[in-house]
């Protein structure tokens, strides 16, 4: 389920390459980690045009690397050139929030971005393109490059929720004092937003119930929820930057299970485009449980949601529909 021809370089566009993100990530790109180590790969990096020399800079790097699987690297601030025959589109870029500004005029700014994003896609990226949003916020900023693409079938644009994922694997671990590689079985849902809820009922440590391992709601409601939800704004405190390692980490993760597949018995959390399952009114991009195979993903049917997980979903999909109204008032899709 490779993307692209069997043989030939895929495609892999990476939109703000000069930032902070972009450059944790290229290099894992280049080396295998996105697709494989027997597929090779074309960079093309989107970057604004002050950030040009930046990017050209990393290439440089990227060349004094001599990956075996790099086949080239371009550099451009046209998306029409950046999203021409891509398969794989990682959107980094955005417009970070500044002092002063209100949250509708960050999503305006991000209009701005991924409106023509969107469409550059929508007109020249390759038949199995692929889409991960990375950039905040990332699930609204999906749906507008989504709205802009109406050629590309909607399920192709996706939003990062999988460094949430991965730090609930963690929190986990540390507090049951088991191993991640242990751990199956656990959800994000909703918005990559604090109001996210990370889900341990159906997860399982070394094949046990998880909620009935920590057996400890209050440490659920009052440590684990929110240590996961807030750990952006915490990273970004003791760093005084914000997450860029462990955000290309999850970027590479994300696009490396959409492609090659969930383990047997295990899923993975993705924002994806709602089908209406689980009460997620269709159409807004919200994080769930999904499982991956031949280049496609399905969302987890049929699991239970109690009342503690019910009420949590709700409030993180009612901010999700907040913003896409938002967005809509504003034109953008
Ligand atoms: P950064 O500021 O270091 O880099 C962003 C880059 O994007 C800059 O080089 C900028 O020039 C470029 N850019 C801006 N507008 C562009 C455009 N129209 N086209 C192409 N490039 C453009 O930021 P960063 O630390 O790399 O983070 C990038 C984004 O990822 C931020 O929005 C951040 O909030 C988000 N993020 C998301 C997650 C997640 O889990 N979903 C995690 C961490 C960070
Ligand atoms: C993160 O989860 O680390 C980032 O989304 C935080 C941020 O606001 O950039």
């Amino acid at each position: 389920s490779t993307p692209g021809t069997p043989g030939a370089p895929v495609n892999v566009t990476v939109t703000g390459a000069a930032g902070q993100i972009g450059y944790a990530l290229l290099f894992r790109i280049a080396s295998g980690q996105l697709l494989g180590q027997d597929v090779p790969v074309r960079l093309r990096l989107l970057e604004i045009t002050p950030a040009l020399s930046a990017a050209a800079g990393t290439a440089m790097e990227l060349d004094d690397c001599a990956f075996p699987l790099l086949a080239g690297v371009d550099i451009t601030d046209d998306p029409n050139v950046a999203f021409d025959g891509t398969n794989v589109a990682l959107l980094v870029g955005a417009r970070p929030r500044t002092k002063g500004m209100e949250r509708g005029d960050l999503l305006e700014a991000n209009g701005g971005i991924f409106k023509p994003q969107g469409r550059a896609i929508n007109d020249h990226a390759a038949d199995d393109i692929k889409v991960l949003v990375v950039g905040n916020p990332a699930n609204t900023n999906a749906l507008i490059a989504q709205a802009a693409a109406p050629d590309v079938p909607a399920e192709r644009f996706t939003a990062m929720t999988r460094l949430d994922h991965n730090r609930a694997l963690t929190q986990l671990a540390k507090k049951t004092g088991s191993s991640v590689s242990e751990i199956r079985r656990l959800t994000i849902w909703g918005n990559h937003s604090a109001t996210q809820y990370p889900d341990v009922f159906h997860a399982e440590i070394a094949g046990r119930n998880a909620a009935e391992v920590i057996d400890d709601e209050k440490w659920l409601a009052d440590e684990f929820i929110p240590t996961v939800a807030k750990r952006g704004a915490a990273i970004i405190e003791a760093r005084g930057a914000s997450s860029a390692a462990s955000a290309a980490n999850a970027a590479v993760d994300h696009v490396h299970t959409w492609v090659n597949g969930t383990a047997e018995g295990d899923w993975t959390s993705m924002a994806i485009p709602s089908d209406g399952s689980y009460g997620v009114p269709e159409g807004l991009i919200s994080s769930f449980p999904v499982t991956t195979a031949g280049g496609s993903y399905s969302i987890v049917q049929g699991l239970e949601i109690n009342e503690f997980s019910r009420t949590r979903i709700d409030a993180s999909v009612k901010e999700l529909a907040e913003e896409r109204d938002a967005v809509r008032g504003l034109g953008l899709i």
